[in-house]
């Protein structure tokens, strides 16, 4: 078995992985990433695509935004919706801030670029990665390389950024961890489109059939989603029948609005959790993204949260390692918590209060809000405030 040596081992090299591994280049820390995937099919996966205020400003502060700011589409609000109403909520208005339309996939991309220009050590392709020794101050890792040798890493911290199958959240011993989880009696059926929005911003539609949803990639390419039950299978949603729902639930013909529907070049079915695992930090393991909570996707916040987490522990993985001061570290979890537990709440309240239940009390509850939500200032303000993002460190 080959040793090798690393200040930080990182397990995952989706966003908050390669993010992370960035900021500490900046931050003088060295790192080596693993991952168990190839690079293609990181690079290929279909996730959200809106960024809040303050993810945009830390990716332009790590020097990771030109592509973002050159081919992104910043968007003031998004229009709330049920039948025969559409509002407009304007993020700008009401807080000053504003959301960007970027997909995850663009993110990803600027992320590799970044990792291959700084020549950052990224092994892809491994397999049987395993934590050791993570309660005292020299933990390693063992996994088997893509040539399916064996290697051992040895290392000052190891970050869990693995997402919510790896290692890292399982690498927190029963007796210390707890766990909260939600799931959802319905999944997304998602499309995506060669087509232009037929919308300026996203629009969140409730419907008595299901929750609608029409987002997008760029100028020319659609994304849009249905509310559908758990256990559907794509098969059973030609695109006809994909592009019906759309139509009868964003509400085709209303006021003259029109859903231009195009050819479908990707469709999956997404199921809807909520989950959090604490604590983030076990010794010198600590856990960002994916690894230690899941959200579901109404709200937008599963990439920035993960953004936000790694904001926060880069400084404090610098200032234990190059410094020999722990606060930041032994901080790291509680203030982590205190933005994963909003972003927590808030897509738990969207989702609930968009998605139909089949109940009619429900319904009449839904609507209420919604009303309140769109036309009152204290309500619309709530929504864009948690929408836009608070700021990193709330
Ligand atoms: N060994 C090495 N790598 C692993 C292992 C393992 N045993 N298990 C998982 N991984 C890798 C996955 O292949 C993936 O590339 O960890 C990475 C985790 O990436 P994400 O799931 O994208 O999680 P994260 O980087 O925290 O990003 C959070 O991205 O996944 C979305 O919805 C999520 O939007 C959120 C954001
Ligand atoms: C998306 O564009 O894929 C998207 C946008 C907003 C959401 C969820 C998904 O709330």
């Amino acid at each position: 078995m080959r040793a090798q040596r690393s200040q930080v081992a990182i397990v995952g090299a989706g966003p908050s992985g390669l993010l992370l591994s960035h900021l500490l280049a900046a931050a003088g820390v060295e790192s080596v990433v693993l991952e168990s995937r190839s690079e293609e099919h990181v690079a290929a996966r279909v996730r959200a695509g809106i960024l809040e205020h303050s993810t945009v400003q830390l990716l332009t502060d790590a020097g990771l935004a030109g592509r973002l700011r050159a081919q992104g589409d910043e968007h003031r609000g998004i229009h709330l919706q049920w039948p025969h109403e559409r509002h407009h909520v304007d993020f700008v208005d009401l807080t000053g801030r504003s959301v960007w339309v970027y997909g995850q996939t663009e993110v990803q991309k600027d992320l590799v670029d970044a990792a291959r220009a700084r020549g950052q050590d990224v092994r892809h392709e491994v397999a049987d990665v395993a934590l050791h020794d993570l309660a005292g101050d020299h933990p390693h890792v063992t996994f088997t390389d893509a040539s399916g040798n064996p290697q051992r890493l040895d290392v000052d911290a190891v970050v869990g950024c693995d997402g919510a199958f790896g290692p890292g959240r399982a690498a927190v011993p029963e007796a210390v961890r707890s766990s909260w989880s939600r799931t959802y009696p319905y999944s997304w059926l998602g499309i995506l489109a060669d087509v232009p929005p037929s919308t300026d911003e996203l629009i969140y539609a409730w419907h008595p059939d299901g929750f609608a949803m029409h987002s997008m990639r760029s100028a020319t390419v659609s994304r849009l989603y249905l509310q559908v039950p758990n256990g559907t299978d794509v098969a059973d949603w030609p695109d006809d029948r994909v592009w019906d729902a759309l139509a009868t639930r964003l509400g085709h013909g209303q006021d003259g609005w029109e859903l231009a529907p195009g050819p479908v070049t990707g469709k999956s079915v997404l199921p809807m959790r909520s989950y959090v695992q604490t604590p983030m930090r076990h010794g010198r393991l600590f856990l960002a993204g994916d690894a230690a909570h899941t959200v579901p996707p109404t709200g937008a916040k599963g990439l920035n949260l993960a953004v936000a987490d790694v904001a926060l522990l880069a400084p404090a993985l610098a200032a234990l390692l190059r410094e020999g001061n722990p606060a930041l570290a032994d901080a790291y979890s509680d203030t982590a918590l205190r933005r994963v537990w909003r972003c927590t709440h808030f897509s738990w309240w969207m989702t609930t209060m968009l998605h139909t239940s089949g109940d009619p009390f429900d319904e009449q509850l839904q609507l209420s809000q919604l009303r309140w939500v769109a036309t009152s200032e204290a309500g619309a303000a709530g929504l864009a405030e948690n929408y836009a993002g608070l700021p990193i460190g709330f």
